[in-house]
């Protein structure tokens, strides 16, 4: 279950229905797809082809209504663990303020890691992501991520164009 830290005023917001709402107030979307339908007896780390697959099978429905919906083309499974080669590189791409020109869609499967969203109007927000968490932030949308102290995260990444996703820093 999401979890958002206000940074100016240090107020927290748990409560899901709460957290949609503050997200869309904040121009991001966000969705509980909720856990029950992960495939059981998922690696915890470094996910096999077929459990990727069967990831995405799992949540066809939602992807295909994506598609149909905001345009998004392709969808794949990414998970970041300790071991990953190069990870800190990696995660040295995504922590510095930045947007993209397309959306950036992500279902967390497994792990944690933190949104940190600038809204035009209000204070930042940290969105710290669990399982069952989708969140959509917009293109041209200022945020940085990173991971939590135990560095692992598997997420759904749903595109129109990987390309798109490319990180344009920003002050
Ligand atoms: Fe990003």
């Amino acid at each position: 279950m999401a979890t958002l830290t206000f940074l100016d005023s240090k107020r927290t917001v748990t409560d899901p229905v709460e957290v949609a709402k503050v997200l869309q107030a904040a121009n991001v979307i966000y969705e509980k797809w909720g856990t029950e339908r992960l495939p059981a007896n998922l690696s915890s780390r470094n996910l096999s082809d077929a459990e990727k697959q069967a990831l995405l099978k799992a949540f066809d429905t939602e992807i295909q209504h994506l598609y149909k919906t905001r345009g998004y083309k392709t969808a794949d499974v990414v998970t970041l663990y300790p071991d990953t080669p190069n990870i800190d590189v990696m995660l040295a791409k995504f922590d510095k303020n930045h947007n993209h020109s397309d959306d950036e869609v992500r279902f967390i499967v497994q792990g944690r890691g933190v949104f940190t969203l600038f809204p035009k109007d209000g204070e930042p927000i940290d969105a710290e992501l669990h399982p069952g968490d989708f969140i959509t932030v917009p293109a041209n949308y200022k945020h940085y991520f990173r991971l939590c102290a135990d560095k692992q995260i598997t997420a759904i990444r749903i595109f129109t164009d990987p390309a798109g996703w490319v990180a344009n820093y920003i002050d």
